[in-house]
């Protein structure tokens, strides 16, 4: 006879809400807490209300699928899934094959890595689940899936994240043709992770951009020594590369990052996509990137950058490798193009976004 649990009941049945959240059920579970060193007291069992949302739903070959969102992750991820494994004929894989199990790893993998990244209270948290269940961003992140091997990932951008907390770049072209490229950063997110009191900004932590002691790397990797070592009324050193490119004395490309010891690299790429290799403004902004900073003595490379014959290609040569699935600096660019056309790019990889007035 489960006596005590019928007591609770019958406060429940007789009180409703009331006879669990707040009287003698509320009291006993706050005694326990208190006893055992948790925290919760009566006042927030009182406080305690269920919220009512919307569900998040999709459209899965002709079903509609109806399904529980955020603070959950599981409507949102299975419809991310759902649309995803929507681009392939899934009966044709067949239950239980190699190829069917491979499919489903590898979408799961990219739902699992979004959930980790963005899911969260939205009552707390910009949760950007119109653009993670959204169809677009299903058939972009999709595009990455290789049948015939597992891919190096990370978390995706859907569209509507939030921007992020470290550094930002802006390109700008105004009607006249004057440019700014403009990088500004507190270092790394949060910075210093003290907002200065009464003021309402963070603090930033650039005491990371010197070089602490020679050969310790910081944050980002980079070793430095005396000529940028910690001393009185000295500026640390950057790897900001806000950029303005001009042809026959005429503006053309405004390019700039965030992304700490990978914004040269990642600037300078883009700029040789443009020059040398003529891609389009957007393709030289979302071609996948390389990096390497000398220490670590490795290839920093993003998904697509190197297909394993490549891989293998330059390891004959005595290279080493380091994946980066978050990718590599968040390229913001803008065009003035000979006929006056402006265009602007915001990478792909990130939550920005390009706008014009
Ligand atoms: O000035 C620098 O090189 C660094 N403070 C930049 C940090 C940064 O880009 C962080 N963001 N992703």
């Amino acid at each position: 006879v489960q006596s005590d649990l019928a007591a609770t009941l019958t406060r429940f049945a007789e009180r409703g809400a009331d006879g669990f959240y707040q009287g003698e059920t509320a009291a006993r579970i706050a005694a326990h807490m208190q006893r055992d060193g948790g925290f919760i007291v009566e006042d927030d069992l009182k406080a305690y209300a269920p919220v009512e949302r919307a569900p998040v739903r999709t459209v899965y070959r002709g079903h509609e699928v109806i399904s529980m969102g955020p603070p959950s992750s599981g409507g949102v991820a299975m419809i991310q899934m759902l649309n995803m494994l929507s681009a392939y004929d899934v009966a044709e894989f067949g239950f239980g094959s190699s190829d069917y199990i491979h499919l489903l790893t590898e979408v799961m993998r990219r739902a699992y890595a979004d959930r980790g990244r963005w899911l969260g209270d939205p009552d707390f948290y910009g949760v950007p689940v119109e653009g993670l269940i959204s169809e677009a961003y299903a058939r972009e992140r999709g595009r990455t899936v290789d049948l015939e091997r597992v891919s190096e990932l990370g978390p995706g951008v859907p569209p509507g994240a939030p921007e992020s907390d470290d550094t930002t770049h802006f390109s700008i072209i105004d009607r006249d043709g004057n440019a700014v490229s403009c990088t500004t950063t507190i270092n790394s997110t949060f910075g210093s992770c003290c907002v200065a009191d009464g003021c309402g900004f963070f603090l930033n932590n650039e005491m990371d951009d010197f070089s602490a002691k020679p050969g310790v790397p910081n944050q980002f990797g980079l070793i430095g020594g005396k000529a940028n070592a910690i001393a009185p009324g000295k500026r640390m050193l950057s790897s900001m590369t806000p950029t303005i490119v001009c042809k026959d004395g005429e503006l053309r490309y405004v390019i700039g990052a965030p992304g700490g010891g990978r914004i040269i690299t990642a600037v300078m790429q883009v700029l040789l996509n443009l020059v040398d290799h003529e891609m389009s403004l957007k393709r030289a902004v979302e071609a996948p990137r390389v990096h390497h900073q000398w220490l670590p003595d490795h290839i920093q490379w993003e998904a697509l950058a190197l297909p394993a014959d490549v891989r293998r290609a330059l390891a004959a040569k005595g290279h080493r490798f380091r994946a980066q699935p978050r990718g590599i600096a968040l390229v913001f660019a803008a065009e003035l193009q000979p006929d006056g056309t402006r265009v602007g790019v915001a990478d792909g990889r990130s939550g920005g976004a390009a706008a014009a007035y």
